[in-house]
């Protein structure tokens, strides 16, 4: 009988507390101000990243998709069958599909913070493919939460970590986090990683100030996020999106300018900005092959395959655990 589908259960480690409001009461009080980048993605900053993706500029999506569709059997082989597939940051699972069709995992276990997406996205799944066992699991990634046990036998634990997202850590926190990995998945477990390339400074100039603006509004929502759910009173348009390469670092850094002197209040705080102060809201870094190979070795994985496109923009990478 046909009906409404059931959802699959769902793990639910979500923060009862409000760290949003400490982190940035917190980031805001630091002699260089700073918010976590991980507070971008609420119902609309998702939105905005989503159409930041489709832009012509921003390369890194359509390249991994382009690797991935070009190597997806030798991805899959890679990987191995009946292995459980734990993806960091699941969103809508768009990249996913691919993978769980040609890969056929026994169970597939999405990890994002937002509740109703990610159930949304798993009823969706569960009925596109009902022969694998579907475990989401609510929770902030980078803190500590259960794996659910899947009911039945696996080969081994795979996790799926797309879109450069382990650019966004500093080097010992993306240390950190791929050792929690290496850690979940265990001896003859793995990683699927994209890892976005060092490349020309110009190229990553554009692909963070792209032309309709919408990195710029992208960052400038944090400020809105604050005003509508910590009572803020942000001036959108006394903030500007400032974003940049460091070419020393390898890292692109992205800022909000304070346009003048002005005051701020927030949830009864008052925090003061001087002209041409910021707020850094985000760093991206750019790796070469072997920085990344060293990053994941201290990490304790050794690389086992690497997928290229032709101009080297971006890696798709399988790691496995040593
Ligand atoms: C999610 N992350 C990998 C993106 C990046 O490129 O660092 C976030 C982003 N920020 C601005 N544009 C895209």
């Amino acid at each position: 009988m046909q009906g409404t589908p059931q959802p699959p259960k769902l793990y639910d480690f979500a923060p009862r507390l409000n760290t949003f409001r400490t982190d940035v009461i917190q980031g805001l009080q630091r002699p260089l101000k700073e918010l976590p980048s991980k507070y971008f993605y609420d119902e609309v900053g998702s939105q905005l990243f989503d159409q930041i993706c489709e832009l012509p500029e921003y390369y890194p999506t359509r390249t991994e998709i382009s690797i991935m569709q070009r190597n997806i059997q030798h991805i899959a082989r890679a990987l191995g069958p009946r292995c459980m597939l734990i993806e960091y940051g699941s969103g809508s699972s768009l990249k996913t599909r691919q993978l769980l069709e040609q890969l056929q995992p026994a169970a597939y276990v999405p990890i994002d913070i937002s509740r109703q997406h990610l159930l949304n996205t798993a009823t969706e799944l569960a009925q596109a493919y009902p022969d694998i066992e579907m475990l989401p699991v609510c929770a902030d990634y980078t803190s500590n939460f259960t794996l659910p046990q899947p009911s039945v036998q696996v080969a081994r634990r795979v996790a799926y970590y797309p879109g450069s997202t382990i650019g966004n850590f500093d080097p010992n926190a993306a240390i950190r986090f791929l050792a929690s990995i290496a850690q979940t998945c265990g001896q003859g477990g793995g990683l699927l990683i994209g890892v976005d390339l060092k490349k020309e400074c110009n190229i990553l100039h554009r692909a963070y100030n792209d032309s309709e603006g919408v990195t710029a509004q992208f960052n400038l929502h944090l400020l809105e996020r604050i005003n509508l759910e910590l009572s803020g009173n942000f001036q959108l348009d006394q903030f500007s999106h400032y974003a940049f390469y460091n070419p020393i670092i390898g890292r692109i850094e992205m800022h909000l300018e304070s346009l003048r002197r002005q005051q701020v209040h927030l949830d009864g705080q008052m925090v003061a900005f001087k002209l041409g102060e910021t707020i850094w809201t985000e760093s991206s870094y750019k790796f070469t092959l072997e920085e990344f190979a060293q990053l994941a070795s201290e990490a304790g994985f050794r690389i086992e395959q690497v997928w290229l496109d032709t101009q080297q923009l971006f890696s798709v990478q399988y790691l496995s655990v040593e």
